[in-house]
């Protein structure tokens, strides 16, 4: 018998990411290629119109794993039966918000979404928070989900960990495939720690191979300001690499790896408190994100969690306070 179609719901359909998204996603390439999928494309009612062209051209590309389309900015219908949310859409920074306003505004989407998200989704339910503060979003609308075990709620820092391997491969002249074990560590922010000190190319440790200037004075940086670079360079933020990154996230959530980066609630593990949504080394095994354990961590790698993981508390307070949580 033919298997039933997942529901995947985008949020932010009709944006740049949604538009790099929702193409690979039909193809095959967010669970796998023998997985039919139903599409569910969340707007804001101004953009309906927009979302409902694409799904014209996702209908033009007769994908054979593509049972269904639906447009809709009702949350309640969007999210109603999925198995998988991509929650993209977010109100971005504009002239003259404050950092408040910023997470105001945002907490008045995934507040909402994810009181949606539980009162609709599927009881197989994975949830990936792409629109930023990605953590701090993700933490919202985990908040707003009583139902829905915690660890469902993750956020994206995919796209750094995958920066992170492309950089270091260009270093060191290897193709990207022989990084292994990189890993990104606190907020999708400028604060983000991408750490060398476990992974390895060829075996052994990457920091040894490297001088310590051009680890801290180049590839750190780089990294963590390299969303900043793109849209300086671009004039609109990383989409197509975000999609895939966000690809990438859930292909390997569902089916397995054994060592990537994604940020996930913290159950206390290296010092990070209890719940925050941050990045970490983790893998997955049967469907399930786990934080990979006894890493050795020195003093310049704590100081650099720390300071991401001090700006992740700093978040919550904030959202906190004002009682988006
Ligand atoms: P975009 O502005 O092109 O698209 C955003 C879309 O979201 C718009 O179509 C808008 O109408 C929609 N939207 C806004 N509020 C919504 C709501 N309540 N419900 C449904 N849809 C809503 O932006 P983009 O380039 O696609 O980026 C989306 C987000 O992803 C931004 O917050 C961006 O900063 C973030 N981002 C994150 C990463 C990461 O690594 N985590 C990387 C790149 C971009
Ligand atoms: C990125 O890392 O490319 C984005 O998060 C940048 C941004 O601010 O949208």
């Amino acid at each position: 018998m033919a298997q039933t179609p997942v529901k995947v719901t985008v949020t932010g359909a009709a944006g740049q990411i949604g538009y790099a998204l929702l193409f690979r996603i039909a193809s095959g390439q967010l669970l796998g290629a023998d997985v039919p999928v139903k599409l569910s494309l969340l707007e804001i009612p101004q953009a309906v119109k927009a979302a409902a062209g694409t799904a014209m051209e996702l209908d033009d590309c007769a994908f054979p794993l593509l049972s269904g389309i639906e447009v809709t900015d009702d949350a309640n219908k969007a999210f109603d039966g999925t198995s998988v949310a991509l929650l993209v859409g977010a109100r971005p920074r504009t002239a003259g918000m404050e950092r408040g306003d910023l997470l105001q505004a945002n907490g008045g989407i995934f507040g909402p979404q994810g009181k949606a998200i539980n009162d609709n989704a599927a009881d197989d339910i994975r949830v990936l928070v792409v629109g930023n503060p990605a953590n701090t979003n993700a933490l919202i609308a985990q908040q707003h989900a009583p139902d829905v075990p915690a660890e469902r709620f993750t956020a994206m820092t995919r796209l750094d960990h995958n920066r992170a391997l492309s950089q270091l491969a260009a270093k060191l002249q290897v193709p990207v495939s022989e990084v292994r074990k990189m890993t990104i560590w606190g907020n999708h922010s400028a604060t983000q720690y991408p750490d060398l000190f476990h992974a390895e190319v060829g075996g052994k440790i990457a920091a040894e191979q490297v001088d310590d200037a051009w680890l801290r004075d180049t590839f750190i940086p780089t990294v963590a300001k390299r969303g900043a670079a793109i849209i300086e360079a671009r004039g609109a933020s990383s989409a197509a690499s975000a999609a895939n990154a966000a690809i990438d996230h859930v292909y390997d959530w569902v089916n397995g790896t054994e060592w990537t980066s994604a940020a996930i609630p913290s159950d206390g593990s290296y010092g990070v408190p209890e719940g925050l949504i941050s990045s970490f080394p983790v893998a997955s095994r049967d469907g399930k994100w786990e934080i990979i354990q006894g890493l050795e961590i020195d003093a310049f790698s704590r100081e650099r969690i720390d300071a991401s993981v001090r700006e992740l508390e700093e978040e919550r307070a904030a959202v906190r306070e004002l009682g988006l949580i």
